[in-house]
């Protein structure tokens, strides 16, 4: 969700309101009508509503069908908040902000989301206020091999106790499970302990991401921006009608889904804004990073590194044209060196592009955003089975125009695993599934609706026949390992399942020396169904190593599996045991690409103690080679990374 795309709703809510009021109003539709292109069009340079304009809005609002519905609630009470004389130039700011706080105060209930005892580590955590050592809490030994560095992981960690809902006359919004403030967990690697520790000081730290509605809200200290997301039209369309007057604003920037380094320099980012820079080991926030407003739109939350160079390759999606640009960042960070409008003729949901070394890879796939389906009534965010898909493959300095397009079988593909060239043909592996988990579920009401049955348990003699699953829907959550291969000469499309569907996987991680370039394993995270369709909401009890140029066993691929099924290692955790923000450690002076490890966070919900593991990638199945206690909560969350430091300082 974007700050531009919710804008854009609120200029049409504004036409609508406007235009469905009373017989005056309606004079006005007929010019609504006709200027709605040069709203739209007009509409990517719109500034900040001034409060003037808030007001005048507001009043039309009042007027309208849309506010006779609160008129019984506000009036008369209005009187005591509004002066009859209001003295404009000293007055009428603070006097409007109180008149809108006031009205959402009335018409708006916020109401804390219920957090179900197997949903007990989605609940935020406090801040831990600074550095604590927890070298004494390894068991097992941090490898002498091991580099020195931060493992770091972003997730949301709702302000205010959690996920909230609102009720109105309008219905109810919710924040979705994709909500929520950023918070950094990190876990420092130091060569500066005592031999008896191996030398190693381990520290952990937890902090906030304070983005510019992080502050506002905390300095307000209470919910105030209006859940935009989850639940009905009229709930959301007037919340961001409300969110954009009082805050400039329709949704809170939510940095809570990566964290990644260029140039030296370490950023937090979201989809849905641009990334934070973040001082690594204090995790301070220093502010935002747009190459002085170069990029002024959505940031991609992967970033990929342009193999053989040291540029950045990123994108940004948004629900108006236009729809999709690419860009390019130089090496040192400073500058936004190349930036094209794919004119993409819908704004597709595209999490994760790929890079090769000459090309860009650009996931199309009928996952979408639509303004005027969320006007109409229906959700703002929607996957059509039917749509259609395409990988485009583009010249890394290329334009829409050069890009070659390839129609593939639709999908809902949110992460690439790696995408290289090979001979005549550009290799894409993914973690595919046949339908969306964003935007639901939200923990408000419907989760268990629809996850269970899209997510549903399927016993393992099952999942590889679709002709046992009694509906369509069953068991499209599931993501597996996927390949595609574009034939750049003859255009033609080949793909297939990697591991048949006995493994359900996603947040793939590979070496990342071979981002971009053939390589022969991968890694992801195991989804277990059970414990997510129990709980409503992802979980992931296992870790999956994927041999790209090695078969299956024999056994396996008698038991159904594809003939062609690669070989598949998995590390699975004791029971009630879930990981999240899992990162590949390359091993200092390794000679193969699996020499290294995965170091994940693992929560154990039963004992609610959270550790640190670290798995040996050459011995995947073996015992993690050290598990370390962390002294507080670490609720499940998004992506991590490892990132070498030398010589970090900590005082
Ligand atoms: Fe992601």
């Amino acid at each position: 969700m974007t700050q531009r795309l919710r804008v854009r709703a609120v200029e049409i809510i504004y036409l609508q309101m406007v235009s469905r009021g009373s017989e005056r109003e309606g004079r006005r539709r007929d010019m609504a009508s006709s200027c709605m292109p040069f709203q739209l069009k007009c509409s990517a340079l719109k500034k900040k509503p001034s409060i003037s304009e808030n007001i005048y809005y507001l009043k039309n609002s009042l007027s309208s069908a849309f506010m006779n519905k609160i008129q019984p609630f506000m009036m008369g009470k209005m009187e005591q908040v509004i002066p009859m004389k209001i003295d404009v130039s000293k007055t009428f700011k603070n006097t409007s902000d109180k008149v809108l706080d006031f009205l959402v105060d009335s018409m708006f209930e916020f109401v804390d989301q219920e957090y179900l005892p197997s949903q007990s580590n989605f609940r935020p955590v406090d801040e831990l206020g600074g550095v604590v050592a927890v070298t004494s809490s390894i068991r097992g030994k941090i490898p002498d091999d091991f580099p020195e560095g931060v493992y770091i992981r972003n997730g949301p960690n709702p302000l205010f106790g959690g996920f909230k809902s609102t009720r109105s006359v309008f219905g109810r919004s919710s924040h979705i499970w994709v909500e929520g403030e950023g918070m950094l967990h990190a876990l420092y690697f130091s060569r500066d302990g005592d031999v008896s520790d191996g030398g190693w000081t381990v520290r952990y730290n937890n902090r906030h991401v304070e983005t510019e509605t992080f502050k506002l809200e905390k300095q307000r200290n209470k919910p105030s921006f209006l859940p935009a997301i989850g639940g009905d039209s009229p709930a959301i369309l007037a919340a961001y009608l409300l969110n954009l007057l009082r805050f400039g604003k329709v949704n809170k920037y939510y940095s809570n889904t990566n964290v990644f380094e260029h140039s030296g320099k370490f950023y937090s980012v979201a989809e849905n804004h641009i990334p934070q820079e973040i001082d690594i080991i204090t995790l301070e926030t220093l502010g935002n990073w747009d190459f002085s407003g170069a990029w002024n739109r959505p940031f991609t939350s992967h970033a990929k590194r342009a193999p053989g160079s040291e540029e950045l390759v990123i994108h940004g999606f948004d629900a108006v044209k236009p729809y999709m640009e690419i860009g390019i960042i130089s090496a040192d960070g400073k500058e936004l060196i190349h930036k094209v409008d794919l004119k993409l003729s819908r704004s597709s949901f595209f999490h994760e592009l790929g890079t090769t070394e000459r090309y860009n890879v650009l996931m199309d796939f009928p996952l979408t955003f639509d303004i005027n389906r969320l006007v109409n009534g229906g959700p703002l965010l929607e996957y059509n089975h039917e749509g259609y898909a395409r990988i485009g493959v583009m010249p890394r300095y290329g334009d829409a125009d050069s890009i070659r397009w390839f129609k593939v079988e639709p999908n809902c593909t949110f992460h690439i695993i790696n995408s290289f060239e090979d001979g005549d043909e550009v290799v894409v592996w993914g973690c595919k599934a046949l339908d969306s988990i964003i935007p639901g579920p939200d923990m408000a009401s419907t989760q268990f609706g629809w996850l269970p049955r899209k997510f549903r348990p399927t016993s393992p003699s099952k999942e590889n026949d679709h002709d046992t699953i009694s509906s369509v829907d069953d068991g499209n959550l599931f993501s597996h390992a996927y390949e595609w291969r574009l034939n750049m000469q003859s255009g033609e499309v080949s793909e297939r399942y990697l591991t048949g569907k006995r493994f359900c996987m996603d947040f793939p991680m590979i070496n990342g020396a071979f981002s971009g370039v053939k390589n022969r394993y991968g890694y992801a995270q195991v989804v277990d169904s059970v414990a997510s369709s129990a709980s409503g909401m992802l979980k992931y009890n296992g870790l999956a190593k994927l041999h790209f140029e090695e078969p299956a066993d024999v056994s396996l691929r008698s038991e159904g599996q594809l003939e062609e099924a690669i070989k598949v290692e998995t590390h699975m955790f004791k029971e009630n045991n879930f990981c999240t923000g899992a990162s590949f450690v390359p091993k200092q002076g390794g000679f193969e690409e699996d020499d290294g490890w995965l170091i994940t966070f693992v929560h154990n919900e039963v004992t609610n103690i959270s550790h640190v593991y670290v798995i040996e990638t050459k011995k995947f199945s073996n015992e993690p080679v050290a598990k370390i206690t962390l002294p507080c909560r670490v609720p499940y969350g998004f992506h991590g990374a490892f990132m070498p430091i030398s010589s970090p300082t900590y005082d």
